[in-house]
């Protein structure tokens, strides 16, 4: 790469500067120009391993041929009718396919909008109505939207909550099973049953469990810095919930369509939730979330209560019903685990050359890795994160951080990622740690 950001870039970040807000920020200064399978461009003609995938969207890759030839199909046909006033064909074939793929033996139905922020929201709008209740419990450390109440569900301060209150009533926060960060003093083994008990606690302290109407939680904490709970949570979270009669909501917004090595993250503790909530790679880059789950309780609400002027638009429903099927023709789910192992393999045997590694956790192709200034204090290396991740973007890898404290180097590559891709991508890394460590 030359001079990077190249000319054009930093003539768009001058203008950048000048007609957007401050708060509207991108991990990279260069601007994109196209993308295909694992690779993205910019504007200058440099071109980049994408370890990103645009927060986990891009899951079949960049301009799959199947997915843009929906698209085309479905564009030349029909772009918009509103689902409120003629539904498109597509939304209906798509929400078949959603109560059909996703966990759950039980009769479902599907409600399509616009993002994951607008999925959460209406996935409490259900749960509230079904269940006449007011109260939602969720998880310290999560992240699920910026709007209103996705915002106030979310478990980080800064950025996404800060000055932004006040907040939606009713919605009261637990600790997330975090395994690394755990109470000093507590064992591995008995963290997943004491989160489950702080929301028995929770009942008895602060809000009783027949005023709640659901409980929210990631499978796999994302922008918490990919915390994989320990695998008696779920399941105790499931039986608390039919304890109580309380639905359990999975927000798989992240962990969705194939990215933790099967189609969605609650099927390997086999949990089943009540309602799922979707977006990210549904749409194979068009926005599109979803909320799936039991028909008693999406049919709970009156007509006109749900829905909005674009939710379930026929393009971005034709790209979805294209990934879906790509997801299962080419085994996606399955890759990501080989994927994930080769690269977790990889990264493991870098701690021992690189003590700024404090651990290295993931699920399928959902991996990550936690720095930190000293091992034995587990100090988070926050300033030293955003270095690995400039001299990543300087040659050439998209790469993201996340966690409460910053100093989670994440790994969200495409799903059809080739292995000598996947492996430049990691040498890219591993140069960073060489240089940050030097
Ligand atoms: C787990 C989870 N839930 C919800 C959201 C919000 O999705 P969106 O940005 O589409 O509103 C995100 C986005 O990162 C997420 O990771």
């Amino acid at each position: 790469m030359g001079e990077w950001p190249g000319p054009k870039s930093r003539e768009l970040e001058k203008e950048r500067e000048r007609y957007l807000p401050r708060g509207m920020s991108s991990t990279m200064p260069v601007f994109a120009a196209s993308g295909a399978g694992a690779t993205l461009t910019d504007v200058d003609g440099n071109p980049y391993i994408d370890f990103a995938t645009g927060i986990s969207v891009m899951n079949v890759g960049h301009s799959h041929p199947r997915v843009v030839e929906a698209i085309t199909k479905q564009a030349l046909r029909l772009v918009h009718s509103g689902a409120p006033v003629m539904m498109p064909e597509a939304y209906v074939r798509l929400a078949r396919r959603l109560c059909e793929i996703t966990p759950g033996a039980f009769a479902k139905k599907a409600l399509l909008l616009n993002s994951g922020a607008e999925a959460i929201e209406n996935a409490i709008k259900v749960v509230r109505q079904a269940t006449g209740r007011p109260a939602v419990i969720s998880f310290h450390n999560s992240f699920h939207g910026r709007t209103l109440m996705s915002m106030t569900l979310t478990g980080k301060v800064s950025p996404y909550r800060q000055n932004f209150g006040p907040w939606a009533p009713e919605i009261y926060q637990v600790p997330y099973p975090y395994e690394y960060r755990r109470p000093a003093g507590m064992s591995a083994e008995s963290l997943g049953g004491a989160c489950v008990e702080a929301v028995r606690q929770l009942f008895k302290t602060t809000v009783s469990a027949d005023r709640v109407a659901g409980i929210l939680v990631e499978p796999v904490q994302g922008e918490g810095g990919f915390v994989v709970p320990p695998p008696d949570f779920l399941p105790g979270l499931r039986k608390l919930c039919t304890e109580y009669q309380i639905p359990l909501i999975a927000d798989e917004v992240q962990t969705g369509f194939g990215r933790t090595g099967t189609m969605f993250a609650v099927e390997h503790s086999s949990t089943e939730p009540d309602l799922i909530v979707l977006a990210k790679s549904l749409g194979g880059g068009l926005p599109l979330g979803a909320v799936v789950g039991r028909s008693e309780l999406m049919d709970a609400t009156n007509p006109g209560g749900l829905g909005g002027t674009f939710g379930g638009n026929p393009v971005a429903c034709a790209a979805a019903l294209a990934v879906i099927d790509v997801l299962l023709d080419e085994r996606l789910p399955a890759r990501a685990t080989r994927l994930g192992e080769r690269a977790l393999a990889r990264m493991r045997g870098w701690m021992e050359r690189f003590p700024i590694i404090g651990e290295v956790r993931g699920v399928g192709a959902m991996i990550a890795m936690e720095l930190v200034t000293d091992r034995a204090s587990r100090e988070p290396a926050s300033a030293r994160t955003n270095e690995v991740l400039h001299f990543c973007h300087a040659h050439g890898l998209v790469l993201l951080k996340a966690g409460l404290y910053d100093n989670v180097i994440r790994l969200l590559f495409p799903l059809v990622i080739a292995e000598q891709e996947l492996d430049r991508g990691l040498d890219i890394l591993e140069e960073a740690l060489s240089s940050v460590s030097a």
